[in-house]
């Protein structure tokens, strides 16, 4: 598995190689299986292969090309009916209820679900050769940006009211092999033991 994190890189451009239907399956599988808050699940996954659907999330993605060009996307929906839908009603301490949070805590609470899956599905692709990009610099009701666009991409893709279009994955076979070359903090830096700044 470190291998595999090791290898995985952020890829914008793609050859015209086709992702077979089975390896997008396992991939949206790998997210369907992710972990969640009490096993909410508060997410949806919508697979976009057409150009149609392509162009219109490059334009809500402030343009990025690599959306337009990816053999397919993933768009991933924090969904905040979900709790609601779950009927949590055993557990009455809001610490414990994100459902009972607030509408700013279910808010916050269904998008840090979204990363679970997202984090499985880009590391089941790297298995299967497929690269990807996670895609965060898009208009929804967190940036606020691009409203119209917004609009047009929801009601396009079928998004209610209490959908929120968090991230879009990029997929597609790498145009050509470039070396993975990891630029991160220190282990030292980001890792302690028991305290801040204590060497592990
Ligand atoms: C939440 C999030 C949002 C991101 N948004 C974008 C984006 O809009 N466009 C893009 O090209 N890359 C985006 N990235 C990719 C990062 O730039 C990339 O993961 C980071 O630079 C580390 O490089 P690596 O993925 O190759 O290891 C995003 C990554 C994350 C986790």
């Amino acid at each position: 598995m470190l291998d595999l994190i090791k290898s995985r890189k952020s890829v914008r451009k793609y050859s015209d190689k086709h992702i077979p239907d089975e390896d997008l399956r396992k991939i949206l599988e790998a997210g369907r299986l992710a972990p969640s808050w009490m096993n909410v699940q508060s997410w949806k996954f919508i697979l976009v292969k057409s150009q149609e659907n392509k162009d219109l999330l490059s334009e809500l993605s402030c343009g990025q090309a690599h959306v337009k060009n990816a053999d397919a996307l993933i768009v991933c929906v924090a969904d905040t009916d979900a709790w609601e839908e779950a009927k949590i009603t055993h557990i009455s301490k809001p610490a414990l209820n994100p459902a009972l949070q607030g509408e700013n805590g279910i808010l916050i609470r269904t998008l840090e679900q979204v990363i679970y899956p997202i984090s499985y599905m880009m590391l089941e692709a790297e298995s299967l050769n497929v690269k990807s990009c996670i895609i965060g610099a898009l208009g929804n009701e967190i940036t606020g940006v691009l409203p119209d666009v917004y609009i047009k991409v929801k009601e396009k893709l079928g998004l209610s009211k209490n959908q929120i279009l968090s991230t879009i994955i990029t997929l597609g076979y790498e145009a050509e092999h470039t070396e993975t070359t990891k630029t991160r903090k220190d282990f030292d830096s980001v890792v302690s033991l028991e305290k801040i700044g204590n060497k592990f």
